[in-house]
């Protein structure tokens, strides 16, 4: 898979998944523009990558000022977006009873506001035959308990891409939807060991994910290897959700 001077725009890419992403496309030659909130978070990221293909843009997708100024940079830059990959998330467990209007608004604002009007306002600025991958989650099919609201935003997400995938069809632009399960990444730093050892128990593979393989499914649907491809929902779980 090459991606020679492809431009790549990954919302959220400073950490976790988004991270390795960038950093494989990066090693696949394209350009990579990244988002993320922190800016101490965005230079590490810059670092550890190293290379003069990665450009980082502090952006808070829950903001719709802080999306028109990201459609704006890439407007300005003269180049149209090939690939973006709509991955900043964040996730909150409670029980539906727990579950306060503060947390569910925070849930949607970033989860599913942010990401729908990311996706509207790059709409322009996509070139034809881009490829759009949004990251979803293996929650959004299943019912496990604690996820309520973030399970909805991700069901929310597969809605918005089912969408996608129809209305730019005419342009050639494939939409996919990856979905992770139980993923190595910063935001399940808190959990403890022995809940995630359960978790792993609990999937075929008796593991749970590393970002890289969540990454190597997001840029495989990118590529041409993909062309065929659209409006499809890849489980990356190790197969865990054979079981729900
Ligand atoms: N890890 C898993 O087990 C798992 C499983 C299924 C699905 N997912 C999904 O995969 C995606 C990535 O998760 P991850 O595990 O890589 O998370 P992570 O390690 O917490 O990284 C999240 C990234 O998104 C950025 N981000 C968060 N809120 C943002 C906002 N409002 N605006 C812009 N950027 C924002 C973060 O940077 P800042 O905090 O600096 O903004 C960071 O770069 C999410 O959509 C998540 O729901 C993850």
């Amino acid at each position: 898979m090459n991606f020679s001077d492809k431009n790549v725009l990954i919302t959220g890419g400073s950490a976790g998944i988004g991270l390795a992403t960038a950093k494989t496309f990066v090693e696949k030659g394209a350009n990579v523009l990244i988002t993320g909130r922190n800016t101490d978070t965005l230079q590490t990221a810059s670092g550890s990558i190293n290379s003069p293909k990665l450009k980082t843009l502090p952006s808070d997708t829950s903001k719709l000022t802080d999306i028109e100024l990201l459609a704006e940079t890439v407007a300005a830059s003269g180049n149209k977006v090939d690939v973006l990959v709509l991955n900043a998330g964040i996730a909150k467990q409670y029980s539906i009873e727990d579950t306060t209007e503060e947390v569910f608004d925070d849930l949607y604002n970033i989860n599913v506001k942010g990401l729908f009007f990311t996706l509207q306002k790059l709409i322009p600025h996509l070139s034809e035959g881009a490829s759009i991958v949004l990251i979803s989650s293996g929650v959004s099919v299943s019912g496990y308990a604690q996820m309520g609201a973030y399970a909805a935003t991700k069901s929310a997400v597969d809605a918005i891409a089912r969408t996608a995938a129809t209305e730019l069809a005419d342009r050639k632009i494939r939409v996919n939807v990856v979905a992770p399960g139980l993923t190595d990444t910063p935001m399940n730093q808190q959990t403890p060991a022995d809940i995630k050892n359960a978790i792993a128990a609990a999937v075929p593979l008796k593991r749970i994910g590393q970002a890289e393989e969540i990454a190597n499914a997001i840029v495989f649907l990118s590529s041409n290897e993909a062309s065929y491809i659209s409006g499809s929902y890849l489980a990356v779980d190790g197969g865990v959700t054979i079981r729900r």
